[in-house]
């Protein structure tokens, strides 16, 4: 019996898991943490959860050296990945497992900030947390991050992923100015 060849388009598709967890659009950034001589830097997101004090939740998943780090370290930075760190930034989101090169291989500096955990030079903002609670919740771990102290970098570009893919940001569009805090 002849065998169906394979639709190259439908191989391509994305799932419906992954064409739905797409559809909302997210920052694209970078969390680092460092335990004594040990530091790791992954792709992650974040979102804002509290303006006074200033909290974020970023969620990781168990079983990862990053979340056995943060843990362990009770701090990390979360970095918004500017433009021009956008392919290390995905490096540094699929580099699996223990390898010793994985910092080397992404190529991104790092900069002291104000928890042991370095900041990543060049981001388009730096925040520093104090993990403030950390929640089981599905196949990821909830952390909170008490955000100590930040940088936001004048004329930095922040990345957005939707829809599989990372996005810069575009024009606004036009209504009624509302601002943070709101
Ligand atoms: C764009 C992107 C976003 C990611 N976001 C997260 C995230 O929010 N949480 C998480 O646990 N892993 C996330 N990952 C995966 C991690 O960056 C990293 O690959 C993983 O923690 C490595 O796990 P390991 O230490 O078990 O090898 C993301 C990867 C990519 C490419």
């Amino acid at each position: 019996m002849a065998r169906k060849k394979p639709d190259p388009a439908a191989a391509e598709a994305p799932s419906p898991l992954a064409r739905l967890l797409g559809s909302l659009p997210c920052p694209e950034g970078l969390l680092a943490v460092r335990v004594g001589e040990q530091t790791d830097l992954v792709a992650a997101t974040a979102m804002w959860v509290s303006y006074d004090p200033v909290i974020l939740a970023v969620y990781l998943r168990p079983g990862s050296t990053a979340h056995r780090l943060v843990v362990e370290a009770r701090h990390f930075t979360f970095n918004v990945a500017d433009e021009s760190q956008n392919e290390a930034a995905l490096k540094a989101g699929s580099i699996r497992g223990a390898d010793d090169k994985k910092l080397a291989k992404v190529g991104l500096a790092f900069e002291p900030g104000s928890v042991p955990s370095p900041r990543v030079a060049g981001a388009a903002a730096s925040y520093d947390c104090r993990v403030l609670k950390i929640a089981a919740c599905g196949d990821h771990d909830l952390f909170l991050g008490l955000v100590r102290e930040s940088s936001v970098r004048d004329g930095g570009r922040p990345v957005v992923r939707f829809g599989g893919a990372s996005h810069r940001i575009g024009d606004a569009l036009p209504g009624p100015a509302v601002r943070y805090p709101h």
